[in-house]
């Protein structure tokens, strides 16, 4: 005690974490965040799991503030606008942290939830102590924090950091739910690598333990198992996503120079089979001035959503501080 309570708001779940001053967490909680009609009946729902949570650690009294981790969120004004993977949220501008805010009583503040893992993993994971760096989350969507000279960048609207929307491939390139084709979030998300072994199977006849499944539901996870055991086509898809991914990291480290990319996410679970043709790519794409001193290529330490929990529990952190210098 005291606590201050870290949401991580992603496309498929909402994990709540109570989290202590050393960033220890307390207690956890996960709702799913699609299904509600309107963003109130997600606060709704939201706020009947926290209140269960919150008794868990001695009541709302040793709550301090409030962290959201959200797609297309706006630090500076406390929004989720727009955002493609949430129908809650996909044709308005939901003034989010403002609504638990009056609901609990306490001060919350939002950012994107890959700035949230930035954070996350700057404040307690594998990016401690570094100044410069990029976090990459591949989930759903591709979203990115940008760490500079210490600081996430936020830009001046307060939505900088959407690396996920770069345009990638000119050429035919995939529609995204931003509403532009070729991004990197449509070839490199989970959806996208479940794409391109779809798109691998049609247009070739090499043999595949993909070949068992109904093209249609093909995930992610599938073609991580096939690539486990040593499938061609699975092991071409990862080569495929990991050549778009290096190329991409070579346009970012021109932009801000980082000492280390940081992956986060479910496909990073499939390990070397991802990061070894990122590194490859990386090398053969960067200028070469940006070899001097090599870019490390880490994953997550901190493991499932805990860095975006621990993430938004620091900006409530922020918060209280803020409150007391007052
Ligand atoms: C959104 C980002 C978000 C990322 C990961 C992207 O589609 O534009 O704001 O960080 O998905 O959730
Ligand atoms: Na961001
Ligand atoms: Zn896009």
């Amino acid at each position: 005690k005291p606590y201050v309570i870290g949401l991580d708001l992603g496309g498929t779940n909402s994990v709540f974490g109570i989290v202590d001053s050393r960033g220890e967490i307390k207690a956890t909680t996960t709702i799913k965040t699609q299904g509600y009609a309107t963003a109130e009946d997600y606060v709704d729902a939201a706020c009947d799991a926290l209140q269960i949570i919150i008794d868990q650690v001695g009541g709302i009294d040793t709550i301090k503030a409030m962290g959201i981790g959200a797609p297309n969120a706006n630090y500076y004004k406390g929004t989720v606008e727009h955002t493609p993977n949430i129908s809650w949220a996909h044709d308005s501008v939901v003034p989010l942290a403002g609504m638990f805010g009056e609901r609990i009583g306490l001060p919350v503040a939002i950012t994107n939830d890959a700035n949230a893992a930035a954070i996350g993993e700057m404040t307690y994971g594998v990016a401690r102590g570094m100044k410069n760096f990029i976090m990459l989350t591949l989930g759903t969507g591709v979203g990115s924090g940008i760490v500079v000279n210490g600081q996430l960048v936020y830009g001046s609207d307060g939505f900088a950091g959407e690396l996920g929307h770069m345009i990638v491939r000119r050429e035919n390139g995939r529609p995204c739910g931003c509403g532009r084709c070729g991004c990197l979030e449509t070839y490199c998300s989970a959806t996208g690598v479940a794409r391109t072994a779809r798109e691998f199977l049609m247009t070739s006849n090499d043999s595949s333990l993909l070949r068992d499944l109904d093209i249609d539901d093909i995930t992610s996870l599938d073609v991580s198992l096939a690539a486990a055991k040593g499938d061609r086509l699975a092991l071409s898809v990862y080569e495929f996503t990991g050549e778009v991914l290096g190329e991409a990291c070579a346009d970012m480290a021109v932009f801000s120079s980082p000492e280390a990319f940081v992956f986060f996410g479910g496909l990073t679970k499939a390990g070397d089979l991802l990061m070894e043709p990122i590194k490859r790519s990386y090398e053969k794409n960067v200028m070469p001035l940006f070899l001097k001193k090599p870019a490390q290529f880490l994953v997550s330490s901190l493991g499932g959503s805990s860095a975006a929990v621990l993430g938004a529990s620091a900006i409530g952190w922020d918060l209280q501080t803020q409150g007391n210098n007052e």
